[in-house]
């Protein structure tokens, strides 16, 4: 089946407000995610919420996203946000004094720190930090920090800024050779560019999904390969993350406390229903696109950006476009601005720009940043580009 982006298109009314560039910071929704969020809301409010449906969907979510990423639905656990996601696995591993992880703390969110800080504080483990290359996570700074002590390694699939790819599998193969667990924030890429955490080794990977799966804030899936997940011991326990077969919710069990299957152990307590409606509905438009089709689509709509943006003489990140280039372009110079400010007043002024003749784009670290998905096309592409240049003439 050849996938029909120009018909899919009509399913995001979000269009028609602006020329959206920002699935980095949000996805628009579909016209279906809002119909099932009705539905579920309607329940509640005429007071017929069927909790057996609900679950329905949750699971119903649950493998749909694993079918997504190629995983078995009993190694997802729902969870509320990548920070979630992230700490389950963190704090879930029996960590020794003496024991380290390696992270690029330059490149990863703030969400991918704090608990690493937090972890070494509280076990006296070690944090090995590795510095960006070029501005990207350097495979090579990883495989050198790596040592007989490693018991983590974290990246994100792709940076929040300025948004390059990094070689997943070839960290993968890095720590698989030593039995160290790999940790993806996968928030940025997964909806977007194909991800198969088969193919590529991953052993455990956050997401949300108001971002590449275009559902609602407040709802994360955690992938954790049921190997690993069956050597941690969750730190959270509730109801939903204890094997007890087909008991009800509200059983207590006999006192045996058997750890759910796979990642499982990590659900908690009752779910965003609402949220999992949302993305049961855009993760099936996902399965039915294709996700090498959306990969194949969204690459070649940045690569058209990049290459138009240079053209006009603007400095996109990293220049012309490469292998590490996924699903967002960054323009200006990196660390000359805050987290979401830019010093440069000419990218400052780029920016405001293109705000008001209605580009929805964001700024991080200093940079403009313009994240596509499979709703944008070639006329947001020289939309962007025409502004652009007239700005700059
Ligand atoms: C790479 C990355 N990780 C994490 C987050 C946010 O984490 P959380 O879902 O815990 O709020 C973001 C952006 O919101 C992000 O871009």
């Amino acid at each position: 089946m050849v996938a029909d982006f120009a018909s899919l298109r009509t399913q995001f009314p979000g269009r028609s407000r602006s020329t959206y560039m920002n699935v980095a910071a949000r996805g628009l929704m579909t016209t279906g995610s809002r119909a099932a969020i009705d539905r579920m809301l309607d329940a509640r409010l005429y007071g017929e919420a069927d909790k057996a449906a609900m679950f329905d969907i949750i699971e119903s979510s649950r493998r749909r996203y694993a079918a997504l990423i190629n995983a078995d639905p009993d190694e997802i656990a729902i969870t509320k946000n990548v920070s979630e996601g992230l700490n389950a696995i963190i704090a879930s591993y029996d960590w020794q004094r003496g024991d380290n992880a390696v992270i690029c703390p330059d490149l990863e969110h703030p969400n991918n720190v704090f608990p690493w800080r937090n972890l070494a504080k509280r076990t006296g483990m070690d944090v090995k930090t590795v510095a960006p290359h070029d501005g990207q996570i350097s495979v090579e700074a990883i495989a050198e920090a790596i040592d007989g002590n490693t018991r983590m390694v974290t990246a994100s699939s792709v940076t929040f800024a300025p948004g390059f790819r990094t070689d997943i599998a070839a960290i993968a193969r890095l720590c698989r050779e030593r039995d160290i667990l790999f940790l993806v924030d996968g928030v940025q890429s997964v909806g977007i560019l194909h991800t198969d955490v088969n193919e590529l080794g991953i052993d455990a990977m956050a997401v949300s999904t108001q971002k590449g799966l275009l559902g609602l804030y407040g709802m994360g899936f955690l992938y954790c390969r049921r190997e690993w997940a069956e050597r941690l011991t969750p730190v959270y326990l509730a109801r939903f993350g204890v094997d007890m077969g087909d008991a009800h919710e509200a059983a207590l069990g006999d006192g045996d406390d058997r750890l759910a299957p796979g990642a499982r152990r990590f659900d908690l307590g009752n779910y965003n229903f609402v949220a999992a409606a949302a993305v049961d509905d855009s993760i099936g438009m996902m399965l039915d696109t294709g996700t090498r089709e959306i990969e194949e689509y969204v690459t070649g709509l940045t690569r058209d950006l990049a290459t138009g943006l240079l053209d006009v003489g603007l400095p996109v990140v990293g220049g012309e476009p490469g292998p590490a280039t996924g699903s967002i372009v960054s323009v200006g110079s990196i660390g000359e601005g805050q987290h979401d400010t830019v010093d440069d007043p000419a990218m400052a002024g780029l920016h405001d720009y293109l705000s008001a003749n209605g580009v929805n784009l964001s700024i991080r670290r200093g940079i403009l940043r313009f994240s596509l998905h499979l709703y944008n096309d070639a006329s947001d592409v020289a939309r962007v580009i025409e502004l652009a240049r007239g700005h700059n003439a």
